[in-house]
């Protein structure tokens, strides 16, 4: 070994983490270990902790190779770049046993991040999931236990996190729970599956007990719901959002556990392209009853709370299979069971200058339970066609030949401004196969 290699590979031993002042740079271990994919993750811990208060760490431009869970909360005044690629494994019985509790659903997160006055820059560096091996594993299920959201944002307050790039993320891609004051800047997300088995629960953004949220500029290309603002989501502001291939921009699911009401107030979606997804812009919330839902993994419904003040403006839909819903038993639909009795009140909802084309021939389901019909819910200037009236086409399969606006349940239905002509049914989930015909079924699989 010359000496000058010998100088050289000194400096790179002792480059995991190079400290200059309050700045902590990353460097993977790979560079040291003839490309191996040594984890970095205890590096990565040691520059938080050196660096997490008062201070800056960046990852540098190469791969790091995340083996194992990450920790980084309680930071203060810090600011993070991310200029490599995240690369997290797929040892997927790794994960299943190690991610870390976000209490919710028993859902776990890979990555648990947080703190006070932190700002975190995606400066040409992103979040490599590596969902793939998620994907072939869930084969098409739904909530496998332990599967890890990529990232979640936790118990922070005034946190920026801007051009964060999740590239085919575990599960949900970030979450923020427990956090006031968090924005979530020029997001992009891409869950997309290169076998036959889809993306189910990539969700690109969720949200539980926090309040003064902001998501702006979000491209979010995924097979689950692209925003969900779920119970405790408070003064939530959504806006320029593409979402293509879910199930669109949701509040919901709530309801879920009796125990713990979900109040979601003062939330406005605005600016918001939805593309080939199953539905566009909709609340829903499970049944009053506990029902045991294999398809949710778990048990659900009972839960009761308050979603008033909510906006829907300036969407425009392309091939949307349900545009514009409301069911309050999403989950109890398909068994038609218990579908009347959700006590959780909606009331105070807009849907304002909605465009644009529906899969099938209904463009809006609204459906509140007898036990708490639904005030001031309002359409104004909501105009969807279908697909096929929109090319000079006849509905296919239906008797039904003009488009869908189904009401039941809407406190004075006359001022709304929904053209309501058909009762929505009790047996609406949010997926929906093929047209509806004049008894108000649709093609449920
Ligand atoms: C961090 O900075 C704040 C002021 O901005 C100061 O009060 C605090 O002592 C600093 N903390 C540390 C650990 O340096
Ligand atoms: C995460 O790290 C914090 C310290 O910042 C610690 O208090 C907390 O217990 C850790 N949480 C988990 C789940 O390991
Ligand atoms: C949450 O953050 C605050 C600082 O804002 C800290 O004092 C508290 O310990 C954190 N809680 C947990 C559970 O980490
Ligand atoms: C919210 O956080 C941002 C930084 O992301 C900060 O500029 C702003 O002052 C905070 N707002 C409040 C009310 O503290
Ligand atoms: C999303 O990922 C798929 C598969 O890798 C790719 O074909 C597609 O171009 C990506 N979309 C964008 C907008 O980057
Ligand atoms: C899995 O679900 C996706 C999306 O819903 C679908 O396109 C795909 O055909 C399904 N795969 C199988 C094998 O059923
Ligand atoms: C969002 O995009 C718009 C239009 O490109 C731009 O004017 C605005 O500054 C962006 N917002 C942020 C926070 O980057
Ligand atoms: C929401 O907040 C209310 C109090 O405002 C509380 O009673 C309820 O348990 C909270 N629900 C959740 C899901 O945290
Ligand atoms: C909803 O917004 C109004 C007006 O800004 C505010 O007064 C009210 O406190 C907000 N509600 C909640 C729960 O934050
Ligand atoms: C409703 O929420 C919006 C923010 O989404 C807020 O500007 C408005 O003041 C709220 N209205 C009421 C009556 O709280
Ligand atoms: C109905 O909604 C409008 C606008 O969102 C609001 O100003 C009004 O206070 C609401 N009325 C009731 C009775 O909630
Ligand atoms: C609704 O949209 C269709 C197609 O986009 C258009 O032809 C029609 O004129 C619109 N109707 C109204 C009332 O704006």
């Amino acid at each position: 070994m010359n000496l000058w290699f010998l100088a050289l590979w000194v400096t790179l031993v002792k480059a995991w983490v190079v400290n200059e002042g309050t700045t902590c740079i990353l460097y993977p271990e790979s560079l040291v270990h003839k490309g191996q994919a040594v984890d970095d993750s205890p590096s990565i811990q040691q520059a938080f902790e050196t660096c997490g208060t008062n201070g800056t760490v960046i990852f540098s431009d190469n791969v790091f190779h995340v083996n194992t869970v990450l920790n980084t909360t309680n930071l203060l005044n810090c600011d993070v770049h991310l200029r490599g690629e995240l690369r997290f494994s797929t040892n997927i019985p790794y994960w299943r046993t190690h991610s870390i509790s976000v209490v919710l659903q028993d859902q776990v997160t890979a990555w648990l991040f947080g703190g006070t006055n932190v700002n975190f820059y995606g400066e040409g560096g992103f979040y490599n999931g590596q969902g793939q091996a998620w994907y072939n594993a869930n084969r098409n299920e739904s909530n496998q236990p332990g599967r890890p959201m990529s990232i979640t944002f936790y118990n922070s307050t005034n946190l920026l996190v801007d051009r964060l790039r999740v590239i085919q993320p575990q599960f949900w891609a970030t979450f923020v729970w427990d956090s006031k004051n968090v924005s979530l800047t020029n997001l992009f997300v891409n869950a997309t599956s290169n076998s036959k088995w889809g993306t189910m629960n990539t969700d690109g953004y969720d949200s539980w007990k926090s309040d003064t949220l902001l998501i702006e500029n979000a491209t979010i290309i995924n097979g689950d719901d692209c925003i969900a603002a779920k119970g405790n989501t408070t003064n939530l502001l959504a806006r320029n959002i593409y979402c293509e291939g879910g199930t669109g921009i949701t509040i919901g699911s709530i309801g879920q556990y009796p125990d713990m009401p979900d109040y979601v107030l003062n939330a406005t979606f605005e600016n918001v392209k939805i593309k080939n997804a199953m539905d566009g812009a909709y609340i829903k919330t499970w049944q009053g009853t506990r029902i045991y839902t294999p398809s949710n993994g778990d048990w659900g419904g009972g839960g009761t709370g308050l979603v008033k003040n909510v906006t829907f403006r300036n969407f425009e839909m392309d091939n949307v299979g349900l545009p514009i819903q409301l069911s309050q038993c999403v989950y109890s639909a398909d068994s038609n069971k218990g579908c009347n009795t959700s006590t959780l009140q909606i009331e105070d909802v807009k849907w304002q200058n909605i465009h644009g084309t529906s899969r099938f021939n209904i463009a809006s389901s609204i459906y509140c339970s007898d036990e708490r019909p639904c005030p001031n819910i309002t359409f104004d200037n909501v105009n969807i066609t279908s697909v096929n009236a929109s090319l000079g086409l006849p509905y296919y399969g239906t008797d039904v030949q003009h488009e869908l606006f189904q009401c039941t349940n809407v406190v004075g239905q006359n001022g709304s401004g929904i053209p309501c002509n058909q009762a929505a049914p009790s047996n609406f989930s949010q997926w929906i196969y093929g047209n509806v015909d004049d008894s108000g079924l649709a093609t449920l699989s």
